[in-house]
């Protein structure tokens, strides 16, 4: 498969970023994600589709405790992108100085963001080096007016230590998830 020829559109299909959250028995997380998408046509009624890879602290507390909040990052949120999407929770308490709160699932709810939705998980998908969690939305607000964070602008105003300190991070990963994504449990 030639990936020049299909990258321009599966550009378009990563979501604005957010700060993915978790809790379980008294440890609280947050992940930056891309991979979110609306699943649900009936308005009083919302889901959505988050993916999670299996390495990150965040996926294990969500499988634990069926439930993660979604907080959609403003614009100018660029910072928190370094604070909770280049290390894991594993190594540091990321939230430690981060302003939140519990929402009805005990997910955090960052105090400062563009939108969250609080989530119970109904369902999941196993991709081998991923879980994709299907979340019926329990709870949520928009909290200001600004534009989305997104990846390809983020991109463009990153300093080049980030840019390093993520090509080696993604490349790590990268060489995980293809060893894991073949080995998919149907229906686990
Ligand atoms: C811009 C950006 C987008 C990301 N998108 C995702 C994603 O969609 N899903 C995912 O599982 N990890 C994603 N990550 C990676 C996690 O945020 C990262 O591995 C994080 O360190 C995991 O933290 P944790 O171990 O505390 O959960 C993204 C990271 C960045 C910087």
């Amino acid at each position: 498969m030639d990936y020049d020829k299909i990258h321009a559109v599966m550009g378009y299909l990563w979501s604005p970023l957010a700060a993915v959250s978790a809790s379980w028995q008294g440890k609280d997380n947050a992940q930056i994600a891309v991979a979110i998408a609306a699943a649900s046509i009936v308005p009083d009624r919302p889901r959505l589709i988050v993916q999670l890879y299996k390495t990150n602290l965040t996926h294990d507390l969500v499988v634990k405790s069926k439930s993660f909040a979604v907080n959609f990052l403003r614009k100018d949120q660029v910072e928190l992108v370094h604070e909770l999407g280049f290390s894991s929770g594993r190594d540091r308490d990321k939230l430690a100085s981060i302003p939140y709160r519990a929402g009805p699932t005990r997910s955090p709810i960052l105090k400062e963001c563009l939108a969250y939705m609080d989530c119970r998980v109904v369902n999941a998908m196993d991709g081998g080096d991923m879980t994709a969690f299907l979340g019926e939305v329990v709870d949520g607000d928009t909290l200001s007016e600004a534009e989305p964070l997104f990846w390809h602008h983020l991109r463009t105003v990153m300093p080049q230590a980030w840019v390093q300190e993520w090509d080696t991070k993604i490349k790590r990963e990268i060489e995980i998830s293809r060893e894991r994504m073949g080995k998919i449990r149907w229906g686990a």
